[in-house]
């Protein structure tokens, strides 16, 4: 018998630290109006300068969710971190993460999808079950983003969209029953890759960093925001239809969509394509911003504690991000 990925349960933990957009237009020329009608972000997250990476709050995010399966960090034999603001260079977040836990010496492995993070991770989560290797698994998604963003004019573009966060799932291997991980459909477009990166510090760069580039302010993510804005559109709609046409469902089927937190603008004009009322799309990115891999999960979570994602629920999941990647999951909640 074929084996699901059942979510257990979802947390998440967010820094107590909010910074409003009017804070942050003392910090750089921008405003509460640009802010809010372009992205739909009134506050983020911002973690403090005791933080020690972004394991801390993966570490709190993953400490809820094991409680909340009635599991203990012994138990998991596969731990799955996405992120693209690891604690170091090397190595991962992951056996960060299982070292923080007290997890036994069970395989931890780091994903770099970004934005897609949740989606790419739950379909490998997913592989591992279908394959037998792993039965009770930690899919953690976190980031600390605050600390390189360029918080001034010269990369206003940029810092208004992102804040500090993270979502943990824990996922069992069960035999049968409905409920699980029904689909997933990636995909991946390295002609973009510069097109929203952060290339410093890294092997393409002779001599790796230097206190040039550091003056310089060369060491922040970049982006041209209408292209990625256009793409996110067309490959967040082009994976829904994959979903529905691979799994044979109308989107009024679908119970809830959780996508990606970019952009409310990109959500709402993917929600208006589809024809779906908007308590069928959950958002919250007034609260927390762009959260890149931690987005669907945070959302996940929310919606658990606010009633709107039950047990049964057909779920679907759509990413967009740097890379570009994208991707999503059908879920049976
Ligand atoms: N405050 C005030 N003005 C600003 C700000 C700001 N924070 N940022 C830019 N501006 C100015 C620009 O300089 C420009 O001025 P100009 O007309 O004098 O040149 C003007 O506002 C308009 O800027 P645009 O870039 O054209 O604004 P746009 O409507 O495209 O919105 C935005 C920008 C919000 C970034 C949008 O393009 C977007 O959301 N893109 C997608 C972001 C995304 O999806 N990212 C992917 C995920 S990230 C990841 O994977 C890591």
């Amino acid at each position: 018998m074929e084996l699901q990925s059942r979510i257990r349960s979802v947390s998440h933990y967010v820094p107590e630290r909010r910074v409003t957009n009017e804070d942050l237009s003392k910090l750089m020329e921008t405003s509460d109006s640009w802010i809010t009608e372009r992205t739909g972000i009134k506050e983020r997250r911002f973690v403090d300068t005791t933080c020690s990476g972004t394991s801390e709050l993966g570490e709190h995010a993953a400490r809820i969710a094991l409680e909340r399966a009635g599991w203990k960090a012994q138990d998991l034999d596969l731990i799955v971190v996405a992120t693209l603001s690891p604690d170091f260079y090397f190595p991962g977040v992951g056996v960060m993460l299982q070292q923080k836990l007290g997890c036994r010496t069970v395989p931890a492995l780091d994903i770099r999808a970004q934005c897609s993070g949740l989606v790419y991770g739950l379909s490998v989560v997913d592989g591992y079950v279908k394959s037998r290797q792993a039965k009770k698994i930690l899919l953690v998604c976190a980031e600390v983003q605050s600390p390189v963003l360029d918080l001034t004019t010269r990369g206003r573009d940029m810092a208004v969209l992102f804040g500090d966060g993270a979502g943990a799932l824990t996922i069992e291997a069960v035999e049968g029953g409905e409920q699980g991980v029904i689909d997933s459909v990636l995909g991946s477009d390295g002609s973009g890759a510069e097109v929203l990166c952060m290339k410093l510090p890294g092997t393409a760069t002779p001599g790796f960093i230097s206190a040039d580039d550091v003056q310089q302010s060369r060491v922040h993510p970049s982006m041209d925001g209408k292209l990625v804005f256009k793409n996110a559109v067309t490959r967040l709609l082009e994976t829904a239809g994959s979903l529905m046409q691979r799994n044979k469902i109308t989107a009024e089927e679908i119970d809830l969509i959780i996508p990606h937190q970019a952009n409310l603008r990109i959500n709402e004009m993917v929600r208006a394509q589809l024809g779906l009322p908007p308590e069928k799309v959950f958002n919250n990115i007034h609260k927390y911003g762009n959260t890149t891999a931690a987005t669907i999960p945070i959302c996940m979570s929310e919606a658990v504690a606010e009633g709107r994602l039950k047990e049964g629920a057909l779920v679907m999941t759509l990413a967009f991000g740097a890379g570009f990647t994208w991707g999503g999951n059908l879920i049976r909640w």
